[in-house]
């Protein structure tokens, strides 16, 4: 499996393996927005016909004025190639961009409460944190932990 950039071309396939993991959904709009504004940061993990089987949509946070901080809006693989480590590298590839290319000195995402692969992935694997616990964060009211990794270098 292959993990590049993502392109505009791959826009649609990574919305379409959104739409099939995760009940969290954006407009295509949306991620023309990610891909035109901070094109370095999200990735595509593609198998050997070039098909999208994974992707990480990141961005770098607007509204932090004294911090430069990097933030995953969606990451996820399809089922069949879960286990992998592909979304490992996929978070690892996004975050080498946000240090080399904004200097950024963190990184922080939302995971719902319940999703025991995501936070294991983000807390045993990765090295994230939570940080806060925001209640009935997500559309069906869940709560979600924020997580965060600081940058070695920045800290
Ligand atoms: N149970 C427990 N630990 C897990 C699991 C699991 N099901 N999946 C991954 N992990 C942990 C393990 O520590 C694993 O290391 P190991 O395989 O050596 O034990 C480590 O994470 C790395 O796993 P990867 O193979 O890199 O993870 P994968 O490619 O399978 O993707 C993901 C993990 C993205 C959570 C996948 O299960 C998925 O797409 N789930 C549905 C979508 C989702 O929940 N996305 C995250 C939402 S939060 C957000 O987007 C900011």
């Amino acid at each position: 499996m292959d993990i590049r950039q993502a392109t505009i071309d791959d826009l649609l396939g990574m919305q379409n393996a959104n739409l099939l993991n995760l009940p969290e959904n954006y407009t295509f709009k949306y991620y023309l927005y990610h891909a035109l504004t901070w094109p370095e940061l999200s990735f595509v993990a593609v198998d050997p016909r070039g098909r999208i089987v994974g992707y990480i949509l990141a961005k770098m946070d607007e509204d932090s004025t004294d911090e430069v901080i990097g933030h995953v809006t969606s990451i996820s693989v399809l089922r069949p190639y879960r286990r992998l480590g592909l979304a490992n590298k996929l978070m690892k590839q996004s975050q080498e961009a946000m240090v080399a290319h904004y200097k950024a000195s963190k990184i922080t995402l939302h995971v719902r409460k319940s999703n025991r692969a995501a936070i294991s992935l983000y807390r045993d694997t990765l090295g994230f944190e939570v940080f806060t616990m925001e209640k009935g964060y997500y559309a069906d009211n869940e709560d979600a932990y924020g997580m965060r990794y600081i940058f070695p270098q920045a800290s």
